[in-house]
């Protein structure tokens, strides 16, 4: 890895550990989407980092507390824990420090259940039909100025701290802020931290200037003037960094290269780029090979794919950009166009609830239940349940799934990257292959081997699946071994590699 001479403060709302209280005893759980697992691979680069994130239980909330305002070490592999005291460290364990941000709830709540899920998320995963939403009102307003610039101001503030506790007074840290929840960072921290190098990673889809037009002038000028506080915008693919050219012209009218990838701000430039992110391919071949995936594994196999029955797998949070209700439908008409398949082929989703205090969200869960109870009626029979769906966050059971199945359907209607299809083609044991819809990040790496996806055209999809299921035992093994291969050498360290190297040469050059 690059070598870095300066201090790191990682930002995100989410963190890799939360605290809570089992049976009197403290207890930790990892924390849940694509970008902690992300960053989890890279705990062993990390060792000094200080990770900023908001709390989120009160037991957070009580460790905190009993930090007395310090930022406390945290071991993060191979087992998560507080350390209470440095020598109880072992050479195997992956430290950093962190700092969890005790966010009020009120504006915890406008900020990222009315501004960042769903508005933001929204409109930059296209998923709103704009014949009838959003529908913006004064609420949403008040949402952004009493919840999503308090929070980013109070969480700049800790940022700031922090840099200047490990940095100094001018801050000669760098600062690598993730996500939509905090696009009013890097303007703020830079004024107060002038010699400090800000990156903010974009893990979703940055969109048209039409489509960020869809947030009101005082809203999408505002975050893009502060994004433009960072050094480096990075985003997964080359679409999505000149996406964020493009709106900075049209809607700051700001000068841009969209050759050099820069956007001119005053005297100072900023630069868009891309890095595709990937797995921990190590850790994850580990847990492939642990006894409780071999355990989950052997049930799934036992009870979905004696006699030559075939799987179709989903593992998806239930997120309306992962298009599961298509899905679904799609493999609906699967069914009716082959009736051959009746009895052979199971669709195994296993879907994690997600965001549930977003009423978007929760009518989304709702309406998956319906259209799975209407595909099993119409096609279930006697001992077979054609669509079986588990809503439950169980990693072990979802590598078990990777390892078997026979076909892996990721048809997101936008995704900025999607881990999932990374994570199963490493573990295969059946020569899967991936249906894999064209605007992931991934489709940007894996096309080639992969069943193309529309993720609107439900019929296409069906055949996709259909390509996938009956594809030949040699073109399916030499698609996977070529995927594996792809997803190893561009793998998690490189990912960072590439971003430090980038700001290395930046401060070189200033
Ligand atoms: C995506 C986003 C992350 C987010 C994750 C889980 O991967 O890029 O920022 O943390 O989803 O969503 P949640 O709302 O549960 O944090």
């Amino acid at each position: 890895l690059a070598a870095l001479d300066r201090p790191v403060v990682l930002v995100s709302h989410r963190g890799p550990v939360t605290f809570a209280v089992e049976d009197g005893e403290r207890t930790t759980k990892r924390g849940s989407g694509g970008l902690v697992s992300a960053l989890m691979g890279l705990a062993g680069h990390l060792s000094d980092a200080i990770w900023v994130y908001a709390a989120s239980s009160e037991e957070d909330r009580q460790v905190m507390t009993e930090a007395k305002g310090k930022a406390m070490r945290l071991a993060l592999a191979p087992q998560a824990r507080l350390v209470e005291d440095d020598a109880s460290v072992t050479e195997h364990e992956h430290t950093i420090y962190a700092y969890l941000v005790d966010v009020p709830e009120r504006q915890h709540e406008d900020f990222y259940s009315v501004i960042s899920n769903p508005l933001l998320w929204f409109v930059q995963h296209g998923l709103y039909g704009l014949a009838q939403d959003p529908v913006l009102t004064e609420r949403t307003r008040e949402a952004f100025e009493d919840g999503y610039v308090p929070v980013n101001d109070q969480f700049s503030d800790v940022v700031v701290e922090q840099v200047r506790a490990v940095a100094g007074d001018r801050g000669r840290a760098i600062v690598m802020i993730h996500d939509y929840h905090f696009y009013l960072l890097a303007e703020r921290v830079r004024a107060a931290c002038p010699e400090a190098l800000i990156t903010q990673f974009i893990h979703i889809p940055w969109p048209s200037p039409n489509d960020w037009r869809i947030l009101p002038p005082y809203m999408r000028e505002r975050l893009l003037r502060g994004l433009l506080g960072n050094d480096v915008v990075a985003f997964h693919t080359l679409r999505d960094a000149r996406n964020f050219l493009l709106c900075a012209a049209d809607i700051l009218d700001l000068s841009i290269d969209l050759g050099a990838l820069t956007i001119t701000v005053g005297e100072r430039k900023v630069g868009a780029r891309h890095y595709p992110i990937s797995v921990n391919t190590e850790a994850l071949r580990e847990l492939a090979g642990s006894a409780d995936v071999r355990r989950h594994a052997e049930t799934l196999r036992r009870d979905f794919l004696t006699g030559g029955r075939q799987m179709v797998l989903r593992v998806d949070r239930t997120d309306p950009s992962k298009n599961i209700v298509r899905g679904f439908r799609a493999f609906d008409v699967l069914l009716s166009d082959h009736p051959e398949l009746a009895g052979q082929v199971v669709f195994f989703a296993l879907l994690q609830p997600s965001r549930q205090d977003v009423p978007e969200y929760a009518d989304y869960i709702s309406a998956l239940g319906g259209v799975v109870a209407e595909v099993n009626a119409r096609h279930g029979r006697d001992g077979w349940q054609p669509v079986q769906l588990r809503l439950e966050s169980d990693l072990a059971l979802a590598v078990a799934a990777y390892t078997v199945c026979d076909v892996l359907l990721v048809n997101a209607v936008r995704d900025g990257m999607n881990l999932v299809a990374k994570e199963a083609v490493l573990v295969s044991e059946r020569d899967m292959v991936l249906v894999l819809s064209e605007t992931t990040g991934a489709f940007d790496e894996l096309s080639r081997y992969a069943v193309r996806a529309h993720p609107f055209d439900i019929q296409q999809q069906a055949d996709a699946m259909y390509e996938a299921l009956t594809m030949d035992v040699d073109r399916r093994r030499a698609w996977l071994r070529e995927a594996a291969a792809i997803v190893r050498h561009n793998d998690v360290e490189r990912w960072l590699d590439m971003q430090l190297r980038d700001l290395l040469r930046l401060d070189e050059d200033r």
